[in-house]
């Protein structure tokens, strides 16, 4: 029975190349997940802008997208060239854009694109940012280093054989994981959702101090 249920996965790459290998990547796992009988709403984070966020300033257009696209889907792919050691800046923006409404609860697969032959501290960055907002993360994922012996962008395909089988794989997988329902929180996120109770606390007493006074008077008075 469960194996009709539709499932969509919304796939982010997280490059901002139009010829990117992170692209190619991404969309071969997105292969996977239509032969596992998914759907693909593909993101390269090229066709959005979405800024360094700012909370005073209105959320862009491109991250309302973005964020619904994520909200919508029944998981999600992260993509990443690795830059430094870690996860790109772009993705870093649009991941700012997202909470727990995102990925609360959503299984979520991980893939990096290595220019050298190290690409696992940037899974890790990521992995860490998606169980922070109680992402389910899964323990399989995918690094593919020496892009240009592995990653062929001009015919828009992964070379070698095997790293091409592994990305079909985790798409096969993430299909298989986003059936399922993971109501699990992370020892990360109940720490993050103590933070937000903060904020919601600390935004509840400046509101009361600048509002209060005027619809209280009485009350204001009295409590100080
Ligand atoms: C700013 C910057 C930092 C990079 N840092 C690393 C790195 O730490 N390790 C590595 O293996 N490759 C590094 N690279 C190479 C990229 O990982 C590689 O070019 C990647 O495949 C680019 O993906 P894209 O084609 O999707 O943009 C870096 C590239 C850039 C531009």
């Amino acid at each position: 029975m469960e194996q009709n249920l539709s499932v969509t996965v919304a796939v982010i790459s997280g490059s901002k190349r139009s010829t990117s290998a992170t692209e190619v990547v991404t969309r071969a796992v997105g292969e996977g997940v239509v032969q596992a009988g998914g759907d693909c709403d593909i993101m390269p984070l090229g066709e959005y802008q979405t800024p360094p966020l700012n909370l005073d300033n209105e959320t862009p257009a491109d991250a309302e997208r973005l964020t619904d696209h994520i909200r919508r889907a029944d998981a999600v792919l992260l993509g990443t060239p690795v830059y430094h050691g870690s996860y790109s800046g772009a993705l870093k923006c649009a991941l700012d854009y997202c909470g727990f409404d995102e990925f609360e609860n959503t299984v979520v697969g991980l893939v990096a694109v290595a220019g050298g032959s190290f690409p696992s501290s940037s899974l890790t960055h990521m992995r860490i940012v998606c169980q922070t907002l109680n992402a389910w993360v899964m323990p399989k994922e995918l690094a593919v280093p020496d892009v240009p012996d592995n990653v062929d962008t001009e015919v828009g395909q992964i070379a070698d054989e095997e790293y091409r089988e592994r990305a079909h794989e985790l798409g096969r997988r993430l299909v298989g994981h986003a059936r399922r329902d993971y109501g699990v929180n992370t020892l990360l996120s109940e720490e993050n959702e103590g933070a937000w109770e903060g904020c919601r606390a600390a935004f509840g007493l400046l509101l009361w101090r600048c509002v209060g006074p005027t619809i209280f008077p009485y009350l204001c008075e009295q409590g100080g």
